[in-house]
């Protein structure tokens, strides 16, 4: 049963084999693995391969965690993130001929643009300018953002649906 799988074990099991070359996207918390290949932007049609582990053990504590490996391709700053706004405690390892070469928390940014789209429908970003969606933080956990232009809110279960 995988809830009594210990970390090592975990680990040398066939599900999350090492990867050779690509991304490691780890400790993303607990159920939202799917959230987070949708918000990079990845839907598997590209022919890539990844692997999802869910609801997993993380090995620091009692807790879950999620983990999404993409082979042979390294995600750029600005798509990983994106992450943040879904699963602020995410680490990501880049993995070049089976070595961990770069590991990082992902970045909450103060400013989120062109990635959500603001819920008001009058919302000057919703019009026909070309003006990109623009959000500012107002609140970390859970998240809140706030619209630089019509300064409507929009919070987790509405960003999660948008992707
Ligand atoms: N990993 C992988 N393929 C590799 C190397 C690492 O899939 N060739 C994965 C590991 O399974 C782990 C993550 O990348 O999920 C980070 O690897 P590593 O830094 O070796 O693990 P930890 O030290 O446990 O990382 P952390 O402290 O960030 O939890
Ligand atoms: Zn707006």
């Amino acid at each position: 049963m995988m809830g009594d799988l210990t970390k090592d074990d975990f680990e040398k099991s066939l599900r999350v084999r090492k990867i050779k070359n690509g991304t490691v996207i780890d400790h993303i918390s607990s159920g939202n693995a799917l959230n987070v290949l949708k918000i990079v932007g990845i839907t598997g049609k590209g022919g890539m391969v990844i692997s999802v582990a869910m609801n997993v053990p993380s090995g620091k504590s009692d807790d879950l965690k999620d983990v999404v490996k993409i082979e042979n391709k390294e995600l750029a700053p600005e798509e990983i993130n994106r992450i943040a706004l879904i699963s602020p405690n995410a680490t990501i390892n880049i993995i070049r001929d089976y070595e961990v070469i770069q590991k990082f928390r992902v970045v909450l940014e103060e400013k989120i643009e062109g990635v959500i789209k603001c819920m008001n429908p009058n919302c000057i970003t919703n019009g026909h300018e070309p003006v990109k969606s623009l959000f500012k933080i107002e609140q970390t956990t859970p998240i809140s953002l706030r619209c630089f232009y019509c300064e409507r809110t929009i919070q987790y279960n509405d960003i999660v649906k948008q992707f």
